[in-house]
């Protein structure tokens, strides 16, 4: 979910209200926000799902008036109650005095429930939220002051979470509190805010501050004698971002607008990555080189996309650096028990620097002795903030829900990452680690013209967009390219998508092929072209479509394939780069002859900050 919150004494409701529409990539099943005006709190809520907003907006429009003094605004993505009105946030005490805004689940929120109905209370919603507004109204009225009383409700609430309150009767201040969910506070000329990302206010904030667990930060007047942290006593945080990154250039949908940036996302993060001549630019690795020829396993973990790239990062780094590597899913790898060492390199990957999950398992496995480095695109987030080291993403901002460009970039940061770490174990000379690294930045070029073949593509597939059985298969490096292309069609279309090794399919998944199935193949020029030549054939055999993406001059599967969508040849190592961008293609096409929203798939959030 996405939570702001504004105060001032002359609030621009409007402004504040589209900060609140730049964290829809949040969640948007539902939203609402809560105004104080004039010593009274009103709130609105709409849960018509990702047109919530709209229907905010025209609340606000039909107001008499436009300024406030407080302002929350929430954008759900559901864990506890379905999507309607009853639970969407802000969430009011019995009196309708004290109004939240909450992102994150409350573990124990059935005891405190049943607890508070015991004590009269009467409960709206489903959600797990509305408890803390009914804890405040009790902490509250035995007299606590503002900041200690949410201090008193969130010492009793389990979980990670982040909560923004407002109280009718202190217009003038407005409370944050979090425990690592995100939560930024920020100030700008007669105003100050809090919101779970900087996108949300960077037109109207002067300074970003980050807002630290488990203590309440007042905005606006604090008043005498009350505990808590006002902005002053924050730590102020860099954000590189400008409000125009995020702006549609002329794109139908952010989707389009991101895979087109793919070449320019790759180039800045490999490029920041080193120096004119070549030679690495580790600065904010923070673990030095000493340590680095020490480790003796490497563990890439991540969730979706994320954990896609780290799959390919997996050939990556024994390929160039001889070292071995386990690749798992954030949320299982937490779980397994897993064995670790300070010989146990752990990269955590994740474009947004938030998913609970990965955050959660990488700071596990630092507690186990392990080191620790963050692949994300955002700076300072909570996953740069809890590794040892990190590589940044320099992709700029992502807000379609399904990733494109930064999947690119991950996938250039952990090839940087591998080609270093090769010359640290020394199996790379500094020369070959050079010429490397030129040739993942030469990448860049092949990138665009490959995107630039959309036109082309589109006439080859067009007749099968509206099949809805597909199959993914690849080998080697291209297995991962065909889980993420399953992955995109999923998100996407809705349609059911699957990825398979092409050597596993004969194992039980070629039953299900028949004349109304499609597969699509990836014929890398590598090692087990033929291989997959053969694993083609017997696709063919049983009646299946089948599109291959192969590269330009290969006509090897010409014969076999329904369907051919080239792509420029390039070294084996690289084709995840090339091969990944027809499929991200098709699955945006597939969405919009669905009549689909490519920005906003149902169900998905961009950021998931619950486990
Ligand atoms: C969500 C999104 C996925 C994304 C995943 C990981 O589930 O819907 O598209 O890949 O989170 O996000 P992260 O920010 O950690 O890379």
């Amino acid at each position: 979910c996405g939570i702001v919150g504004a105060v001032g004494s002359e609030l621009d409701l409007v402004s504040i209200f589209e900060g609140l529409r730049r964290l829809e990539y949040r969640g948007y099943d539902s939203a609402g926000i809560a105004v104080i005006h004039d010593g009274e709190l009103l709130t609105a809520r709409a849960s018509v799902a990702r047109e919530s907003m709209d229907v905010l907006a025209s609340w606000l429009a039909e107001r008499p008036f436009r300024k406030g003094e407080v302002m929350l605004g929430h954008t759900r993505w559901p864990t506890h109650g379905a999507p309607t009105l009853a639970n969407t946030h802000p969430h009011l005490d019995c009196h309708g005095d004290i109004a939240v805004v909450h992102n994150g689940i409350i573990e124990n929120f059935r005891e405190l429930r049943a607890a508070l109905i015991e004590r009269g209370h009467r409960f709206g919603s489903d959600t797990d939220s509305e408890v803390v507004a009914h804890l405040m109204e009790e902490a509250l009225g035995e007299g606590l002051l503002p900041a200690r009383a949410l201090e008193h409700v969130f010492v009793q609430l389990r979980g990670h979470m982040a909560l923004v309150v407002a109280l009718r009767f202190e217009p003038r201040l407005l409370l944050g509190i979090r425990r690592t969910s995100p939560l930024l506070a920020a100030v700008g000329e007669g105003q100050a805010f809090f919101a779970s990302d900087a996108p949300a206010f960077l037109s109207l904030a002067e300074q970003f501050y980050e807002v630290p667990e488990d203590v309440a930060v007042v905005l606006g007047n604090p008043i005498a004698g009350d505990q808590g942290l006002s902005v002053g006593d924050l730590e102020p945080l860099t954000v590189e971002w400008s409000s125009q990154d995020a702006v549609l250039d002329g794109f139908a949908s952010y989707y389009e607008m991101e895979l087109h940036q793919s070449a320019e996302a790759l180039y800045d993060t490999v490029s920041a990555l080193m120096d004119g001549n070549r030679a690495p630019v580790i600065d904010q690795l923070r673990i030095d080189a000493y340590e680095l020829a020490r480790v003796r396993k490497v563990v890439i973990i991540g969730c979706g996309t994320s954990y896609h790239a780290g799959l390919v990062g997996r050939y990556l780094v024994e390929h160039l650096a001889r070292v071995p590597v386990e690749v798992d899913v954030a949320s299982e790898y937490r779980y397994r028990d897993p064995i670790l060492d300070a010989d146990t390199l752990v990269i955590g990957i994740s474009q947004s620097g938030e998913s609970l999950e990965t955050i959660t398992a990488l700071r596990d496995c630092q507690v186990n002795g392990a080191r620790t480095i963050a692949i994300t695109n955002v700076i300072g987030s909570q996953l740069s903030r809890v590794a040892d080291g990190v590589l940044y993403t320099r992709a700029g901002p992502e807000i379609s829900v399904a990733s494109t460009k930064t999947h690119l970039a991950q996938i250039g940061a952990l090839a940087m990452f591998a080609i270093y770490l090769g010359e640290i174990k020394g199996t790379l000379y500094p020369d070959e680690a050079k010429r490397r690294r030129q040739e993942l930045a030469e990448m860049a070029p092949l990138i665009r013209t490959t995107v630039e073949r959309e036109g082309i593509w589109r006439g080859v597939v067009e007749q099968y967009l509206l099949l809805d059985r597909f199959f993914f298969i690849g080998r080697n490096l291209l297995y991962p390219v065909a889980m993420e292309g399953a992955l995109k069609m999923k998100e996407l279309s809705y349609i059911a998508a699957e990825a398979y090794p092409a050597g596993e399919l004969k194992h039980g998944p070629i039953a299900m092929l028949d004349e109304q199935a499609v597969v699509v193949a990836l014929l890398g020029d590598d090692r087990l072209h033929d291989k997959m030549l053969s694993n083609l054939e017997e696709v063919r055999a049983r009646g299946a479509k089948l599109i291959v993406v192969a590269p330009d001059g290969d006509q090897s599967a010409d014969d076999l394939a329904d369907a051919v969508l080239r792509v420029p040849p390039c070294l084996a190592l690289h084709a995840p780069l090339l091969m990944v961008l027809p499929l991200q293609v098709l699955a945006g096409w597939m969405a919009k002859v669905r009549g689909l929203d490519l920005d906003k798939p149902r169900n998905l959030a961009k950021t998931v900050t619950v486990e």
